[in-house]
């Protein structure tokens, strides 16, 4: 039986609920999110819930982690039908902060990130990005005070850096990056997937499978820019404009010769249409 989550709006109404659960011993998981929720997102509420016995989840489409050319105005909000999927998931808390309770009047403030933030990956095509995300998670992080913070590793960089931030800022919170939900043909779920034409849809797995095939020829012993250069030129022969298509060391994100330097994990970011799709997999 599925029960409705607990929906906070305002700060003293989250510390409430919190209060009560910490009072009750029980520890706390959160799961951040921008809302329009899938599998994906659902995956890490259920990786949540076996970690911790209170399960809260964010719902904040953060308008600082987004330039002034990119989708916010668009970006999908689906708040019925995510409240439905949480209470089915029987999270105990929704924290639901409007613009002005996460950024008040006057705020002027900003977690700076370096180390996997500036490695020439998605920092090159959106500079703003990891500023507004590690500002809103280190929020997130010191409104909630959560034992354990679950992320998807769709967007490894964003992981790493999250990861790093917890650490260097002595959050006090465990960080978890969960593997890539992908659907049948293995395109990684993305609330941006709503945004692809049927056509669009059906060539968007060649990035997944390209990366495959790339982690198998460089297992086999081919030469890493080789091996990126040709399925640089999959991808785009595909129809994408490409973005990057590179091998990183899995931890530092810093650019790789050989396997050996590894672990390595390679990293795609490609548009198709006007959709922006990122990926990546272990090698
Ligand atoms: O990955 C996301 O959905 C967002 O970047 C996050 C972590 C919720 C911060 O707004």
């Amino acid at each position: 039986m599925s029960r409705d989550p607990i929906v906070a709006r305002s700060l003293p109404a989250l510390h409430e609920t919190l209060n009560a659960f910490r009072a009750a011993n029980d520890t706390v998981a959160l799961v951040p999110t921008m809302g329009a929720l899938h599998e994906g997102h659902l995956g890490l509420v259920r990786e949540a819930r076996r970690r911790c016995k209170r399960v809260a989840v964010s719902i904040f489409v953060n308008p600082t982690q987004f330039a002034p050319h990119e989708d916010f105005d668009s970006y999908p909000r689906t708040w019925d039908t995510d409240v439905a999927k949480l209470a089915a998931e029987n999270v105990d808390l929704i924290w639901n902060p409007d613009v002005k309770t996460m950024y008040p009047s006057g705020f002027a403030s900003r977690i700076v990130t370096e180390g996997p933030a500036v490695v020439d990956l998605e920092d090159r095509f959106r500079p703003h990005f990891f500023g507004g995300v590690a500002t809103v998670v280190g929020k997130l992080f010191i409104q909630c005070r959560p034992d354990v913070a679950v992320f998807g590793e769709k967007d490894y960089q964003q992981l790493r850096v999250v990861t790093r931030m917890a650490r260097d800022l002595d959050l006090g919170v465990d960080v978890i990056g969960l593997a890539t939900v992908r659907e049948h043909d293995g395109l990684a779920m993305s609330s941006r997937n709503v945004y692809l034409s049927p056509e669009e849809r059906a060539t968007a797995p060649v990035l997944h499978r390209t990366m495959q095939d790339t982690a198998a020829t460089l297992r086999a012993g081919d030469k890493v820019a080789a091996a990126l250069a040709a399925g640089a030129a999959r991808i785009t022969k595909a129809g994408f404009a490409l973005d990057y298509f590179e091998a990183r060391h899995a931890e530092t994100l810093q650019p790789i010769a050989s396997l050996g330097d590894g672990p390595v994990r390679l990293l795609v970011a490609a548009k198709i249409g006007t959709t922006r799709l990122i990926d990546n997999i272990g090698v």
